[in-house]
């Protein structure tokens, strides 16, 4: 099946065809002028750009499409209606089945499909997210979650304290490259992790006069090591053997490593597909869409509503048979 794949929960509008392989894939991000994303302003720049980046999408891949798929949720309430309008709009031209998709659920399967891993523990680290996965009887099962803020925002909002630019996440990398560690509050409460003390904490560390690069270097070290701890309880509570990593936070090639470490460790394998996968983007939808249609799962443009508080765990898995362990 050839399915076209819409995403645009938050700062990226993107669209993509998947087939047997990724086909094409065209994004149009949102980079505020000044502060964090602003839902608003992030829906008015999706309305803008939606033609013109579907539109090059359908013109490399034809306009053979069997079905249109879209995140459905979670996310922002005005980015996601504007990215569902343009999906039941094209779903009811082309006169094909419309799928609704849950984001985590696709950073989760793209990150399934680069890496041919079977049945993984994941890590999805993003701006608004912070989980560690696995699949168990028929739905990917939260094992741990932020609490407050995901580590995506925390390294954002720290950046944006010091009147960097959004998004943080990557200058702070480059600058923690340079610092050296310094120690910040570590906060796991079982499974779970909370990351709004440890950015208070960095921003008064930085007050008193600690270096930049130093803080950016505990920050990274500190957050980076609760989120290897709880993905490692995982692995001994569940018995895999695989460890994924995906969202936008795992670009961070210091995060990769550690997890890396940790797998080595232990026996099991690790893999992260590579950048353009792991950021939110419109081939992750596209392809969990094609697998969703494949098992069936469709929604009426009448039941299409966008859900931006949905849970991973709320998704009935019908494409995967596999018990998961
Ligand atoms: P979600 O809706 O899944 O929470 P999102 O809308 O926040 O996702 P993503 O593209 O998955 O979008 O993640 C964006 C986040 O990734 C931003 O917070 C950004 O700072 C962070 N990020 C990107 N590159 C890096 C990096 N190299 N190191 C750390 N963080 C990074
Ligand atoms: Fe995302």
């Amino acid at each position: 099946a050839r399915v076209l794949g819409i995403e645009g929960t938050a700062w990226n509008f993107s669209a993509a065809v998947f087939d047997e392989d990724l086909v094409c894939l065209e994004s149009s991000p949102y980079v505020p002028p000044h502060g964090g994303i602003h839902p608003r302003e992030a829906a008015q720049h999706h309305a803008a750009v939606a033609a013109d980046v579907i539109g090059k999408v359908l013109e490399k891949a034809g306009p053979e499409i069997d079905a249109v798929a879209f995140s459905i949720g979670p996310g922002l309430g005005p980015s996601l209606r504007t990215a569902a309008t343009a999906a039941r709009s094209l779903a009811l031209k082309f006169g094909v089945p419309l799928i609704g998709v849950n984001h985590c659920v696709a950073h989760v399967e793209i990150g399934r499909w680069y890496t041919k891993f079977a049945d993984p523990i994941v890590l999805y680290a993003s701006g608004a997210n912070t989980q560690v996965l696995g699949f168990l009887n028929g739905r990917y099962r939260i094992f741990g979650e932020t609490l407050d803020i995901g580590l995506g925002n925390a390294l954002d909002k720290f950046a944006r304290s010091h009147d960097l630019p959004h998004p943080g996440g990557p200058i702070i990398e480059e600058m923690a490259k340079k610092g050296s560690y310094l120690p910040l509050p570590y906060t796991v409460k079982g499974m779970d992790l909370a990351f709004s003390g440890l950015m208070s904490a960095a921003k008064e560390a930085t007050a008193r006069g600690e270096s930049m690069e130093d803080v950016c270097c505990g920050f990274q070290e500190t957050a980076f090591a609760m989120c290897v701890e709880v993905t490692e309880r995982a692995l001994a509570h569940t018995g895999k053997d695989e460890v994924i990593l995906v969202g936008g936070v795992g670009a961070n090639s210091r995060l990769q490593e550690m997890l890396k470490i940790m797998c080595e460790e232990r026996g099991a394998r690790f893999m992260a597909p590579p950048r353009v996968y792991m950021g939110d983007n419109g081939a992750m939808i596209a392809y969990t869409g094609k697998i969703m249609l494949e098992a069936g799962s469709t929604i009426a443009v009448a039941d299409s509503m966008v859900n931006p508080g949905f849970r991973s765990d709320q998704v009935e898995v019908t494409w995967r048979s596999d018990a998961g362990k």
